[in-house]
């Protein structure tokens, strides 16, 4: 048994620690319900605690589990369960199952001995001085992309923001032209989001039913596209090859640190991982440059200054950019929710959690809490350089933390400032007509906006 900062705990030590406060359970259903309908009014309405509350997903104790969550939405107890105490928490079954058919063996999801040694084969493409070489490409994909926005013209912001991002991936870590490969990263992840949509997506794979015949389909076709990379790869002689990750990952399997399934995994993981996050942030980066244009005027300012495009070498030059991302990063975390399964009974900020419970750290409504921060609700980027942000890291986590942080968190984070410089050299956004500065959210995977995010790109 384990207690906080890694102590070991007695079976006493544990019976000693409180049951944490409870969600009161509606009726007969329990949480469930007013979890689905709403998890970001959920998550608002919890009590008071030490950042431990108890849901209660069914009205009576069952004797297996998932009759309880623990909602774990206190910085300090994030990081325990993060960081402190990493090694009482494992990923938890349902997030393995939301991998199962796709990727079980991908680094988001392996555990123990094989995650350490994947993710020594694929750390290397995601050190600091790996990600500043992909900077050129950075900058290089966005403007031949936003080289053909028309002025004035209505922009489907997401879809701009996907085809930015696939094609920086594909540049930067795989060294490839993306643009035929975009559409079926596209719908391998629309595949997965209707897998996820219940019920019908939570039929098993053997039923034929139309939802799984496509995700099928769509992974079959998803796999082509990866072997085809691998193929065309392995055809350059090893000294000749790019150094990036897909040449890490095919070295790795050719020394036998990789199995040929954990490579086409990892194949898969990365490109699924790094592509829709990034395109969701960049697209709501993009959307607060149009609401908000009178709190981004300084990133304008900052990159009128600089002798042409931002660069590696320029970036800390413009500020703004960081500032900006952050905020969309706190307004609009990709990853709303990290989810956890302890390993053992473990004492939590002096609460008892049993073996096996599952836990959600809410990362959306963590950024958007009163306690932590000022005006919760605004975009403000400012608040980055005022430093008038909270003074406990964990009160923000768009990457996770601890061991197993987001391995593409330098990465995303360059992409975004680079993408949004460059598009601020050359265009101003607006919101087009009939635009709402409020935006609806739809769960999918990832918080998606519910309705396409409609904006004016005018050249300055
Ligand atoms: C804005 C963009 C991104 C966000 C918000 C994000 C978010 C996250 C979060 C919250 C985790 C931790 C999950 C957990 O602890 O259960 C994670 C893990 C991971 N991310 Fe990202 N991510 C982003 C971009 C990327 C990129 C660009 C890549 C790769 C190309 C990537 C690959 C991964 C992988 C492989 C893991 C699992 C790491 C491990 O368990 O060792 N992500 N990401």
């Amino acid at each position: 048994m384990r207690m906080g900062t890694t102590e070991v705990m007695t079976e006493d030590d544990y019976m000693d620690a409180e049951e944490p406060p409870s969600m009161d359970s509606l009726p007969v259903i329990g949480n469930l319900p007013a979890m689905s309908d709403s998890p970001f009014e959920f998550s608002e309405r919890l009590p008071e605690s030490r950042g431990v509350v108890r849901v209660r997903l069914a009205p009576i104790d069952l004797p297996m589990m998932l009759s309880d969550l623990y909602y774990v939405n206190g910085p300090e107890a994030i990081r325990q369960v993060l960081v402190d105490d990493h090694a009482s928490y494992r990923k938890p079954d349902f997030t393995k199952q939301m991998f199962a058919d796709l990727a079980p063996n991908g680094l988001f999801v392996a555990e123990g001995d094989q995650w350490r040694r994947i993710r020594e084969v694929v750390q290397p493409a995601f050190r600091a001085r790996s990600v500043q070489r992909y900077a050129d490409a950075m900058v290089t994909e966005t403007v031949r992309r936003i080289g053909e926005w028309d002025d004035g013209e209505p922009l489907a912001i997401a879809d701009e923001a996907r085809a930015i991002t696939s094609a920086i991936l594909g540049r930067a870590l795989f060294s490839s032209d993306f643009t035929a490969i975009a559409d079926s990263l596209r719908s391998v992840v629309d595949a997965m989001g209707a897998k996820l949509d219940i019920p019908a997506g939570a039929v098993p794979m053997w039923v034929p039913t139309r939802t799984n015949r496509r995700f099928e389909r769509d992974v079959r076709e998803f796999e082509r596209v990866a072997a085809d990379l691998v193929r065309k790869r392995r055809r350059v002689g090893a000294d000749e090859r790019p150094n990036d990750l897909l040449s890490a990952l095919i070295a790795a399997t050719e020394n036998g640190s990789l199995s040929p399934t954990e490579l086409r995994d990892q194949l898969f993981i990365s490109l699924l991982a790094g592509h829709e996050t990034t395109s969701l942030a960049l697209t709501f980066a993009c959307f607060h440059l149009a609401a908000h244009s009178e709190r981004c005027e300084r990133l304008y300012a900052e990159i009128d200054a600089l002798d042409g495009d931002p660069s590696i070498g320029t970036l800390g030059e413009v500020p703004a950019s960081e500032y900006i991302a952050k905020e969309a990063l706190r307004l609009y975390p990709p990853s709303i929710e990290v989810a956890r399964e302890s390993t053992d009974d473990v004492e939590l900020q002096g609460y008892r959690i049993p073996e096996g419970a599952g836990m959600i750290l809410p990362v959306y409504s963590v950024h958007r809490d009163e306690r932590w921060w000022d005006e919760p609700e605004s975009f403000r980027p400012e608040r980055w350089e005022e430093e008038d942000v909270p003074n406990h890291e964990y009160a923000y986590f768009p990457f996770g933390g601890g061991p197993r942080a987001c391995i593409g968190n330098r990465f995303a984070t360059l992409e975004l400032r680079l993408v949004l410089a460059t598009i601020a050299r050359r265009y101003r956004l607006d919101l087009a007509p009939g635009q709402s500065a409020d935006l609806d959210l739809r769960m999918t995977p990832t918080p998606a906006p519910a309705e396409p995010i409609g904006l004016i790109a005018r050249e300055r």
